[in-house]
């Protein structure tokens, strides 16, 4: 047994957690934790492999720890589904996420940019994540979907309060809340049968034209429409898994950069260097850590067996910051050569919107640096956001320096 702690529900922890992270790494590249009943990987190489064997790393049990119970799930949210079921589900909305669907978006993106940015052009002190890099996302996917304007406010909160965590939750503890619940709100749930309707007399270019219009492939070759349930289930993932991770993502970029003032200036002379510094930030703070996965058969690794029907936490966030795979990891670098980061995890689960959240991040991250010579962060009041998905920060004050250069 190990004298590591590593209590995923621990908000200290949860702030420290690369230190835990690297000891795991170097003494316990096996981790096991017994009270909260999960075992963990931490090397490059072992998150990778599980990450791409769905056969043995399940998601049909869920992702998160707090979600892990006994039942399967079922239904569209197909981040919780094994291939071949989950490839149908995904296969529906993929075509909505192609890199030329999503490049389409890039001048809402930057008009919703300007939307949000434009208020606060005079002030030198704001939240960035209050003002910023919490709504620009369920702004951009409400219109991904078809959703009128004006509910990313209320798909935030939503978003939050259902991600939230406590520091005395268990390994399936959350289950019965998101089964009750959806993730989504009230309001939000409400507009989706009259929507449908909408979209059908009127086909868009969105997603809920999409989820309207379009037959559900089931594995025996039939095909049907989707309930509106289903639809909802479609709307509650995309919603939940595109607004929160690009909220860190960004507040990552904002918080790094301010760290690394040479390397913020080198970014705003020469804005060519921003795709290469996002995916750093990407590597170096994974705003999606920690993959939860069942062991479907006794496999055997670093000397012991992990038995059939344990709960395995697959590390993506410590795999970035392995030595045995990226020279100097600790070492934040946006001139750094990646070959792959694990960010938006690999294989069949591989994030459907990592182009939307690159190009979120481009554009955020360019109209930062257009509008401002640089900023600080007010470090003791950075505040962290708990959740059983995603890592980093609720509240990031900035004291911005829009001198001209
Ligand atoms: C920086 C931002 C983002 C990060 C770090 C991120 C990270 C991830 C990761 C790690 C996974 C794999 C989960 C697993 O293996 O169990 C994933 C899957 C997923 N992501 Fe993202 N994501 C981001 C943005 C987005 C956006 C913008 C959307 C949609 C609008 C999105 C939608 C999804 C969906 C639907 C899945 C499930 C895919 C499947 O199971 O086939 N994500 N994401």
């Amino acid at each position: 047994m190990s004298s590591i702690d590593y209590n995923p529900f621990d908000y200290d922890i949860d702030i420290r957690a690369h230190d835990v992270w690297r000891q795991m790494r170097d003494e316990a590249p096996l981790y096991r934790n017994d009270e909260h009943n999960f075992f963990a990987l931490t090397r490059y190489d072992d998150v990778l492999t599980g990450l791409l064997d769905v056969e043995t790393y399940s998601s049909r049990y869920a992702t998160s720890l707090d979600l892990m119970g006994d039942e399967e799930w079922t239904g569209p949210l197909f981040i919780f589904r094994d291939p071949p079921e989950q490839t149908l589900l995904r296969k529906l909305v993929s075509r909505a996420f192609t890199p030329k669907a999503i490049n389409g978006l890039e001048s809402r993106i930057e008009a919703i940019c300007d939307d949000l940015l434009n208020p606060i052009e005079g002030l030198s002190v704001f939240d960035f994540v209050d003002r910023f890099s919490a709504l620009m996302p369920p702004t951009v996917i409400l219109a991904l979907l078809g959703f009128p304007r004006g509910l990313e406010q209320n798909l935030r909160e939503s978003m939050d309060a259902g991600l939230h965590i406590e520091e005395s939750a268990t390994a399936g503890s959350s289950r019965e809340l998101i089964d009750q619940t959806g993730n989504l709100s009230h309001e939000v749930y409400a507009l989706v049968p009259e929507l449908c309707e909408q979209k059908r007399r009127e086909p868009a270019d969105d997603l809920l034209t999409i989820l309207a219009t379009h037959e559900r492939e089931l594995l025996d070759g039939s095909t049907r429409p989707l309930t509106l349930d289903e639809i909802s289930g479609y709307v509650a993932l995309i919603g939940g898994a595109g607004a929160e991770t690009v909220a860190r993502f960004l507040a990552w970029a904002v918080v790094l950069l301010a760290e690394h003032p040479d390397q913020l200036a080198e970014l705003r002379d020469d804005l060519s260097l921003v795709p290469d510094a996002l995916e750093e930030i990407l590597r170096y703070e994974a705003p999606s850590p920690v993959q939860g996965r069942r062991v479907m058969r006794d496999v055997e690794l670093h000397g012991q067996v992990i038995p059939a029907g344990a709960n395995m936490l697959l590390i993506n966030g410590s795999g970035n910051r392995d030595e045995r795979h990226f020279a100097d990891a600790d070492r934040f670098d946006i001139h750094r050569k990646i070959d792959r980061h694990l960010s938006f995890g690999y294989g069949a689960h591989f994030c459907i919107g990592a182009a939307l959240a690159r190009l979120e991040g481009r554009i955020g991250l360019e109209q930062m640096l257009r509008r401002y010579r640089d900023w600080e962060v007010d470090d003791e009041h950075l505040e962290w956001i708990h959740t059983s998905t995603v890592r980093g920060y609720k509240s990031v004050p900035l004291a911005v320096n829009a001198e001209p250069q």
